[in-house]
């Protein structure tokens, strides 16, 4: 059921994400879109190292994180305990058969992080969300939040991002981007000694990159309501310009 990719940097992936802006501005974010909604128990769908889970937590909600990555949830319990986080159960599960692992209603299921394209064939995709609503109350709140492929597919704009980091005491330097081969996109990760500036490692896994439409016409079909689509999980408005996409969408009251 493992993601290798992620397998293979869970001990780093953490170096890589400047955890501290991000949850600094999604946080605040977050405990208004929550409040609004009345969310008491969330689903992290792809949760990765836990940090999105321990955010949700700290606001007193009730948290399942699921991730196939057994070396990411590894990791996520490490984070939790670390930073003293109650309430929050870790489980290993995939997209696509969730309410095998998971019992009960959410209020809220959240799939960040572009997490969503690591499936790559939309039946999945669909299936996936299919997961997802089951998993949520009437009235629930879904939010999906990731990468904008419209804007680079459309737009000759490649898509690099280099961030520093350390491991085992080594500066490093992470180098995500993504390669366009058409309609299919390959995620790549160099990580290099950031002095030397040797390359250490390289890793890549194929993406699906949905565009927005389409990813509306699914959540359509599987009977998501109030969908909506943004640039950021502040809500702000989503242009051709924006490089990342948040959705939220209802799992109707009746
Ligand atoms: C880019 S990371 C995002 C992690 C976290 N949500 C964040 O925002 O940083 C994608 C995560 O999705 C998980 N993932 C990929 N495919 C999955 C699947 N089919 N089922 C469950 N988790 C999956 C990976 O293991 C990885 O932890």
């Amino acid at each position: 059921m493992s993601d290798l990719f992620y397998d293979e940097f869970a001990d780093y992936y953490d170096e890589m994400i400047n955890w501290e802006s991000r949850l600094k501005f999604e946080g605040k974010h977050f405990k208004k879109l929550f409040g609004r909604h009345g969310v008491k128990r969330v689903l992290d769908a792809g949760c990765g190292t836990g940090k999105h889970s321990i955010l949700f937590a700290g606001l007193g909600l009730q948290v399942v994180g699921i991730d196939a990555s057994e070396p990411m949830l590894e990791q996520a319990k490490r984070n939790a305990e670390e930073e003293g986080a109650k309430g929050i159960r870790f489980a290993v599960g995939n997209f696509a058969e969730l309410t095998r692992t998971i019992r009960g209603r959410f209020d809220a299921v959240v799939c960040l992080g572009n997490s969503l394209p690591h499936l790559i064939a939309d039946a999945d995709v669909v299936q996936t969300l299919r997961e997802f609503y089951a998993l949520l109350r009437k009235g629930g709140l879904l939010v999906l939040q990731g990468v904008h492929f419209d804007h680079y597919l459309d737009s000759a704009e490649s898509a690099v991002a280099v961030t520093d980091g350390v491991r085992d005491g080594r500066p490093i330097t992470f180098r995500r981007h993504y390669e366009f081969k058409g309609t299919k996109v390959i995620f790549h990760v160099s990580v290099f000694d950031r002095y030397r500036r040797e390359l250490l490692e390289n890793y890549n896994s194929p993406l699906n990159p949905i565009r927005r439409e389409l990813l509306e016409t699914f959540l359509e079909k599987v009977g998501f309501t109030d969908i909506q689509f943004y640039k950021n999980i502040a809500l702000r408005p989503l242009t051709a310009a924006s490089k990342n996409l948040a959705c939220l969408a209802r799992k109707p009251e009746v």
